[in-house]
């Protein structure tokens, strides 16, 4: 329906303006019934939907309907499937559309910083490229269902200590390409409903009223059409919040904010455009919703099998010695808490009322072939941190009897939530010592980890088989044990580098800062920092193990050699040399040789999940544009890829690259100069541009020092390299030559290059 909005604008008056800015309550926006306004609700979450019908609040502490509680971000992601998270997000579009809920509050997409964050189990990932892919086909599943989305939390919120007011102090380049793509890959992919701005400062300016941030990148660069609304209670200054761009202020402020918005109107401080505009974007997105809502059709059971569904494909298998898949006549024991009672969502406003929940134990005992053949040892509580004597004793002489031991081991509840990080990376000290004890008696043991993050793993090197069942949703148990008995073939690779431990990670010394947190590694997050520094690591982004083995052959690349106009066409066949049928996980890096800018070692610019039967090969296909191979200039404001060489990666991990080749880009994409007096002579000699002035006044500085050859002691190299540095200035300052001189070379190598536009 076409709805004429600015004259419905029109007719309102400017208390009823203000209010549509701000929460009826704590989930709902006002209406104005005289005008047909509806009143339409919001909900978390990304996972699961927590619709709260009485006491509310943005914590998790009070209750919410019964709903389906599907596996958290840190495990979907793992699936590196843009089709299953589309269908993902039609699930959650279609049960929110049947409860009457307007927006979902999700994704969350900010990067993992650090494995302490406490929020990670919301978060897809410490790289970009895969946070925004995963977003992007999460989103636009929603919105298939005219149910819109709010990505969260815009932007740099990568901890949860202090995070309604720290600021993350980032540096431009950083932001560009580590904390903002996701947001820019789905904004301009799927174009959100709305966009969540954070609690945090950026660089000492809240989030909520940051006009670069929220109006020139996310609007005029990127093309964002919906509305920001604020995170619960994140708007500092409500009247420069509304100036900024942020639009809904949520939740409701019991009219407080309103007032200073119509008091800033009248006293001349806002115009009254602002206003309209915010209303117009508000009202175009409910619209959206209530013009466009059906009957739903899905029941809570089917949707607990598409949990399970998601589950299965996500799980990763990280290492396996000839253990598993498990054989029904085996004798199994299953040891740890956490098959009976699974850790399978985390803390917070994502925290689902689920409607059931499944553990392996009762899985396994659903299963008639194998059920007599699983043993139950509780071995350790999953609520807490104490080694029970009496319980440890009983699940060795268990974990001894059996042909293989599983250990069901995790993250209490208590340990990672929303509001606080972790303050170590460890498993509780009980769980260690179990491991440690049961593999001193049973050879063939298997550990399944339940986790929203990354822990250290002490016992790594005497355990078979390990499967990050991270957390793994209502159906978890299922998952789990077609997983572990071959029912389902494993095809997740990991989201995020598992470290080997919390000293090696980039953000180590900084992270947890109390009022600023400096971003000091730069881009160098994840696996692009522990490639840079060639640091060991527990497992490597991007790994992920089958029960079949898949060969990589025949990369082609559709050219040699590209400028920024064009596009790559990057091919390459995989084949399925196992027995059994499975799904690999194809990833292209991108790797710069051109040696113009300091960058990581390789980053994922593509990837692709095929399945194979047998024997079957296929050819994947991705394809590459510039900005595949840029990093964000800030002297240029745009992303640039220099001329020369770069590598194509095709690999089964970020650390297992099966194929490469080589491609050249001709960019004539040309930096802009800096010309004064303070510019290096090796500034000058490095661009073609200015070389020619470069080497005369090098020749000058050469000569005034005593030639080149000196007593003969010093290589023209190190002649170059002891001036390289030095400033034009100082050709005058030493004598070398005059000040006018110099300056009046300078001054035709301006006009020279004003004249061609470099400057
Ligand atoms: C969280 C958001 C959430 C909101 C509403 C805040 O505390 O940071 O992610 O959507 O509460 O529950």
């Amino acid at each position: 329906m076409e709805r004429n909005l600015k004259e419905l604008i029109s007719k309102m008056t400017l208390e009823e303006k203000a209010g549509m800015c701000s929460g009826l309550d704590f989930w709902k926006l006002k209406s104005v019934e005289r005008l047909g306004i509806p009143s339409v609700m919001v909900s978390d979450g990304p996972h699961g939907l927590r619709k709260q019908e009485e006491k509310a609040d943005h914590l998790g502490m009070n209750g919410s309907i019964e709903a389906v509680c599907f596996p958290p971000a840190c495990l979907s992601a793992c699936s590196f499937d843009r089709e299953l998270m589309k269908e993902f997000g039609e699930v959650i579009g279609k049960e929110a559309q049947a409860n009457d809920i307007a927006v979902v509050l999700g994704p969350a997409v900010n990067i993992k910083r650090s494995p302490l964050c406490g929020r990670n189990f919301e978060y897809y990932s410490e790289d970009p490229y895969l946070a925004g892919e995963s977003a992007a086909a999460f989103i636009g599943g929603v919105q298939s269902r005219h149910v819109g989305t709010s990505i969260k939390h815009f932007a740099a919120n990568n901890q949860e200590f202090n995070r309604m007011s720290n600021s993350s102090e980032v540096d431009e380049r950083s932001l560009r390409e580590i904390y903002f793509p996701a947001f820019e890959t789905a904004v301009k992919k799927s174009q959100p409903y709305t966009v969540m701005c954070s609690y945090n400062r950026i660089n000492g300016t809240y989030a909520s009223e940051y006009p670069w941030l929220l109006t020139d990148i996310l609007r005029k660069e990127w093309g964002f059409e919906g509305y920001v609304i604020s995170d619960w209670g994140a708007v500092n200054d409500r009247v420069s919040a509304l100036k900024a761009g942020m639009d809904l202020e949520m939740p409701s402020t019991g009219g407080v904010s309103d007032k200073e918005l119509i008091k800033a109107v009248e006293d001349g401080i806002l115009d009254e455009t602002v206003l309209d505009r915010a209303v117009e974007r508000i009202l175009r997105i409910s619209f959206l919703y209530t013009d466009n809502k059906k009957e739903q059709d899905f029941t809570l059971e089917s949707d607990h099998d598409f949990a399970r569904y998601v589950a299965e494909q996500s799980m990763v298998l990280l290492k396996n010695e000839n253990v598993l898949p498990l054989k029904t006549d085996e004798k199994i024991a299953f040891i740890g808490g956490f098959a009976r009672t699974p850790r399978f969502q985390g803390g917070g406003s994502s925290h689902i009322n689920n409607f059931r929940i499944s553990s392996a134990l009762e899985a396994v005992s659903n299963m008639e072939q194998i059920s007599g053949n699983v043993i139950y040892a509780e071995g350790f509580s999953t609520t807490g941190d104490v080694w029970d004597e009496a319980l440890a004793a009983e699940a060795i002489e268990a974990a001894g009897k059996a042909d293989k031991a599983v250990i069901f081991a995790g993250l209490p509840e208590s340990f990672e939530s929303e509001s606080y990080d972790r303050t170590h990376m460890r498993l509780p000290d009980c769980q260690n010592r179990l491991i440690a004890e049961i593999i001193k008696v049973q050879p063939n043991t298997i550990v399944v980890l339940h986790n929203g993050s990354p822990v250290e793993m002490p016992w790594l090197s005497g355990i078979k088989g390990l499967l990050e069942a991270y957390l793994g949703g209502q159906a978890v148990g299922e998952a789990e044990v077609n997983l572990l008995y071959g029912k389902v073939n494993p095809s997740g690779k990991l989201a995020e580098t598992i470290p080997c431990k919390l000293t090696d990670t980039s953000s180590y010394l900084t992270f947890g800062d109390s009022e600023k947190t400096v971003y000091s590694e730069g881009v160098f997050v994840g696996y692009r920092y522990y490639d840079a520094r060639e640091m060991e690591v527990s497992f490597p982004f991007g790994h992920g193990l089958s029960y079949t083995n898949f060969a990589y052959s025949n990369l082609k690349l559709s050219k040699k050699e590209l400028t920024e106009q064009d596009t790559l066409t990057v091919s390459v066949d995989i084949t399925n040399t196992g027995s059994v049928a499975g799904k690999e996980i194809v990833q292209l890096y991108v790797r710069d040789n051109t040696g113009a800018c300091r960058r990581p070692d390789k980053e994922l610019k593509g990837y692709e999940k095929i399945a194979l039967e047998p024997g079957e090969t296929r050819t994947v296909t991705m394809t590459l544009d510039y900005r595949s191979f840029a990093w964000y200039h800030t002297g240029l404001k745009d992303w640039y890829a220099a001329s020369g060489l770069y590598d194509i990666l095709i690999g089964a991990s970020s650390r297992d690259i099966r194929l490469s080749e080589a491609v050249e880009m001709h960019s004539a994409v040309q930096l802009p100069l800096k010309l004064d007096l303070n510019t290096t002579l090796d500034e000058l000699l490095s661009d073609e541009r200015t070389k020619e002035y470069g080497e005369y006044l090098t020749e000058k500085m050469y000569t005034f020092f005593g030639g080149y050859e000196s007593d003969g002691a010093l290589s023209d190299d190190m002649n170059h390299a002891l001036v390289a540095s030095m400033p034009i200035r100082n050709l005058a300052a030493f004598g070398a030559c005059t000040k006018e001189e110099v300056l009046d070379g300078l001054n035709k190598l301006v006009e020279n290059t004003r004249r061609n536009q470099y400057v």
